[in-house]
């Protein structure tokens, strides 16, 4: 009984040490996306696509991309300057399994959310596609990190200042950085 006991442990142990999820959630051929805010704009599709609204998978980060992102919007109007924009960033770290945060030296902090890719006004509205531009070309600090045809995963976060709303989207999928 004793043996088998140990036997169990070493089992364990063993599966939970190695990682063999190079593409995690299945970023190999498709976006994973989930909501990371609890209304009052729901989110009910995600899809990347290129400038000219072309679907695009893997993404590209070397040029500007848009994430058609489909929401019901029950009340509120969001517009400058109270929309704010915060970007954070995470690539796949195959030792420990998990994903590992990379620095965005302030830069997608806290931003203009209405001129850096948001299609302001946001009004109320179902069913609407807003196309939220992503360009990281104009930074390349943060590209320069990113290795070529990795999983990364994306939290896009707007806080609107007068509303003091919250829309989220976390967002991960395999992108080409050179
Ligand atoms: C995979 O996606 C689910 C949501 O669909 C999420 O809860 C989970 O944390 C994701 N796994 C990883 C490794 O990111």
């Amino acid at each position: 009984m004793l043996y088998r006991c140990l036997c169990l442990f070493a089992f364990v142990a063993l599966s939970s040490a190695a990682c063999d999820t190079t593409w995690p959630n299945s970023t190999e051929t498709k976006v994973t996306w989930w909501q990371c805010s609890s209304g009052p704009v729901m989110v009910t599709n995600v899809n990347p696509t290129d400038k000219k609204g072309v679907y695009e998978y893997p993404i590209r980060l070397t040029e500007p991309l848009l994430i058609a992102t489909t929401v019901n919007d029950p009340s509120s109007t969001y517009s400058s300057p109270g929309l704010k924009q915060t970007i954070k960033v995470w690539s796949w770290n195959m030792n420990s399994c998990s994903w590992t945060g990379v620095p965005t030296f302030g830069l997608l902090n806290n931003i203009d959310a209405c001129t850096n890719g948001v299609p302001c006004p946001i009004r109320p509205g179902n069913n609407q596609i807003i196309n939220l531009e992503l360009d990281f070309s104009d930074t390349p600090a943060i590209i320069n990190l990113l290795h070529n045809d990795k999983p990364y995963q994306l939290e896009y976060m707007l806080h609107d200042d007068v509303t003091n709303e919250d829309l989220c989207i976390i967002f991960q999928a395999r992108a080409l950085t050179k």
